[in-house]
């Protein structure tokens, strides 16, 4: 039995023992798991404000059976939980980011029951990541699911199943209570169909799928535990058949094929709750990344992240590396090195399962060298799971690498000019996989609303970074730094504990550079994606007019002004040549468009000329521009200056020009894909991208996330509105977070949650920003 025990806790931010003695008092506030403990804001708060002592209690009725035990697992709370049932102390855990289970079997009664859990989400120096300082924020509460679990006296404490890609099963169990007399019988479900039942440590299975990035095949297997002819409970674990193999000098194979590895870092933050977001909220997180931005890998650095994620990754087809807790520090205490090594495990136990998993992080990130701590780490590992390789992150290159991978933080890169370091500069390695596990980040934070051309430099950063991660074979891949905008300690980030390192904002709105590795991705449908705003003449320094950065995995884009055909531009393959899709410039504002009665020959060198007048800005033609095209502005009788500006101005969209618009076309294998077009336009709407309309309150309550834009008449984002905006929401529906805040940059993010409902109901939000409202309905279930 597994019982949703998720709903109608009594919560105090605080614990006195009277709560243990008598229970929380009248005024304790009813909540629903998971719960952060404390709201914060966006930014500008203090890790310490969330940093308490929480109080959580529930009364339920249970009916006692001699021949079961009783357990309650939480998902994850933070840091450590202690458990009281009907006042008797059951003791204290580290719960932080694993599975942690009390057995309530002795104190339980017949009758009414009360729990009461206090979470402590202090930051305790033996416990790891914590220590010393920590570039994220671990957050507070009960912030993932809670179980109560019935189970007979002996059970399936663990099991763990491999399949490879051409059908072997293998399976690891261990049993708890009196193994005497008892077996198990294995079973494999594709959906409703049984394709084999067998006992034993391994199995053959013919004429499997295997699990692949472009079609997630997940299987169902089985573990039915008996005493004598006596079926004492089942167990059932989805899993995948795939094979994976890390080639020092080639790269990464899943089932034999080669997949360069190109990820994103990602942290367990969302606004205003911490990590405490339901499951299919983790699960947006991974579509995100894999369907939006494109890649095929993510770090859960530097923690292991929710199963909810998780299973998302499995069923969609994301791999995962994950990492025990830890931030540069290693503890000397012998009370942290022992709780560090009892995260490995508690990490392997958790996650080998998950088909989606293709390695473990067993060493703290960015830590020194720790012979003696990382061997024991790399053994538990291995013994629990042989099947997947270690590999540990570091930020210097010559490390004694004890795991079977050296992954490295590579913040090279400062400039356009040099993307990573070679691989034969990374001596630790010694004739190991190499993997780039984090550039960029720190070195070059950039906001959504920073200027086109910060956002632009930090699209080309990432840019030659990649193409990079692709020259050199030897890599494995590249992790960017990171996925999302996060919340962090005050010694980092930007003064307002927030590290906008991510290629999208905190509340997952994309940045430029999300586009570099959407660009990139496999199975991303055509698209193309214009960095900048050429209608814009104010937006850049001394009104230039630089060439415009497109990215997509297009063949070509077209330019239109005012609806002429311009000119055709294609992939930069001389600067990227290593990208599958390099991004394209437009450089020519012109083009076809040239009226004027020259020879070809003329136009073409005007062309230049005018382009690059735009580009560098008139301050900036000098001299050497004047002896270089100065016979050709004579011959041509522009070299009066009034002449010359009015050409430049009827073809260059600067300041002043009245109603110009620009279009940019997209094309693949002689389609057009798309168009996008800018202007100056006085219209504006509010678009909103609910991601579903329906909530589904079961285990626990549901979320989901609008993102919401006000663009103007050609459906671009206003970037510069911060209005305020208001919500409003009516029947079985909250907000997560305020109800009015400002847009930023033009855009914002409603996190909703459902509420218990006895009966399928309706409710509506309702958004209303710079005179703009726009109503969205949603099912409760
Ligand atoms: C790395 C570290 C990350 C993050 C990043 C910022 O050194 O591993 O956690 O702090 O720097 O760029």
């Amino acid at each position: 039995m597994d019982q949703h025990f998720n709903y109608g806790w009594g919560f105090m931010p605080d614990f006195h023992d009277l709560y243990r003695e008598r229970g929380l008092p009248l005024s304790a506030e009813r909540v629903d798991l998971p719960h952060p403990g404390k709201r914060m804001p966006l930014h500008y708060f203090g890790e310490a404000d969330y940093q308490d002592l929480f109080s959580y209690e529930k009364c339920f009725a249970y009916k006692k059976d001699p021949s079961k035990r009783l357990f309650l697992e939480l998902e994850g709370a933070m840091v450590k939980t202690r458990c009281y049932l009907n006042g008797v102390d059951l003791g204290e855990r580290i719960s932080s980011y694993f599975p942690t289970s009390f057995e309530l079997t002795d104190a339980v009664k017949d009758g009414e029951n009360r729990l009461l859990l206090v979470v402590d989400s202090r930051e305790d120096p033996l416990i790891p990541p914590f220590g010393g300082s920590v570039d994220y924020l671990t957050f507070a509460g009960i912030y993932r699911p809670v179980h109560l679990l019935e189970r007979p006296k002996t059970f399936i404490k663990d099991l763990y199943v491999s399949g490879s890609m051409e059908g072997f099963l293998k399976v690891q169990w261990e049993l708890e209570g009196d193994p005497s007399d008892a077996h198990l019988r294995f079973e494999v479900f594709d959906g409703d169909r049984s394709l084999i039942s067998f006992e034993g440590k391994d199995a053959l299975l013919k004429g499997i799928t295997p699990w692949e990035l472009d079609a997630p095949k997940l299987y169902l297997f089985k573990a039915s535990l008996y005493k004598g002819e006596t079926l004492l409970e089942t167990k059932e674990v989805p899993f995948g058949f795939r094979s994976i193999r890390f080639d020092k000098k080639k790269g990464f194979f899943l089932n034999e094929k080669h997949r360069k590895l190109i990820g994103l870092n990602r942290h367990q933050n969302f606004p205003y709750v911490g990590a405490a977001m339901p499951s299919s909220v983790q699960g947006i997180d991974a579509d995100l990344l894999k369907r939006e931005a494109g890649i095929n890998l993510v770090r859960t650095s530097h923690y292991p992240q929710s199963e909810a994620f998780l299973s998302r990754c499995d069923a969609i087809g994301l791999l995962v590396i994950d990492e025990v807790p830890g931030w540069q520090h290693i503890g000397k205490e012998e009370e942290w090195r022992s709780n560090f090594l009892s995260m490995i495990e508690r990490m392997v136990r958790k996650e080998r399962n998950h088909p989606c998993l293709i390695g473990y992080g067993t060493r703290v990130d960015e830590s020194p060298d720790d012979h003696e701590l990382y061997s024991q780490a790399v053994a538990i590992a291995k013994k629990l799971d042989p099947y997947r390789p270690t590999l540990g992150v570091r930020n210097f290159k010559s490390s004694e690498c004890l795991e079977d991978i050296y992954a490295y933080n590579d913040f090279s890169c400062h400039s356009q000019e040099h993307g990573l370091d070679k691989p034969s500069s990374i001596h630790g390695a010694k004739g190991k996989p190499i993997l780039i596990s984090e550039f960029m980040g720190h070195m070059y934070p950039t906001k959504s609303t920073d200027s086109v051309d910060r956002r632009l430099e930090h699209v080309l950063r990432h840019l030659r970074v990649l193409d990079d991660a692709f020259k050199y074979d030897r890599y494995l891949g590249a992790i960017g730094w990171c996925a999302f905008d996060y919340n962090t300690h005050a010694n980092f980030g930007s003064g307002d504990h927030v590290c906008y390192h991510g290629v999208y904002d905190i509340q997952r709105e994309p940045k430029d550079a999300m586009y570099a590795y959407r660009s990139q991705g496999e199975g991303i449908a055509p698209f193309f994606w214009v960095c900048g705003d050429p209608s814009m003449p104010g937006d850049i320094d001394e009104s230039r007019k630089p060439p415009l950065l497109v990215l997509g995995n297009c063949d070509y884009v077209t330019l239109y002004r005012n609806g002429s055909f311009v000119q055709a531009f294609y992939p930069d393959k001389k600067d990227f040549s290593h990208l599958p899709h390099p991004p394209i410039w437009v450089d020519d504002w012109i083009g076809a468009s040239f009226e004027e009665p020259y020879s070809p020959k003329t136009k073409k060198k005007l062309r230049q000329f005018l382009n690059h007048i735009a580009a560098e800005g008139v301050a900036h033609v000098g001299p050497k521009d004047y002896l270089h095209y100065g016979p050709l502005l004579l011959r041509t009788g522009l070299a009066n200056v009034e002449k010359l500006t009015a050409l430049f101005t009827k073809y260059m969209t600067s300041w002043g020009s009245e109603g110009v618009t620009y279009t940019i076309k997209g094309y693949k294998d002689g389609r057009e894909i798309g168009s996008k077009t800018y202007g100056q336009s006085a219209e504006k709407a509010l678009w909103v991208d609910p991601f579903g309309d329906t909530l589904l309150n079961g285990e626990t309550y549901d979320a989901t996330m609008v993102r919401l834009r006000v663009v103007d008449g050609y459906g671009t984002k206003l970037r510069y509105a911060d209005a305020l905006c208001h919500v409003e929401t009516k029947g079985p529906i909250a907000l997560l977070g305020p109800a009015d805040f400002p847009l930023r940059g033009g855009s914002a993010t409603l996190y909703l949650r459902s509420l218990p409902v006895s009966e399928p109901s309706l409710a509506e939000v309702t958004i209303t920003t710079m005179g703009l409202s726009r109503t969205l309905a949603f099912r409760i279930l």
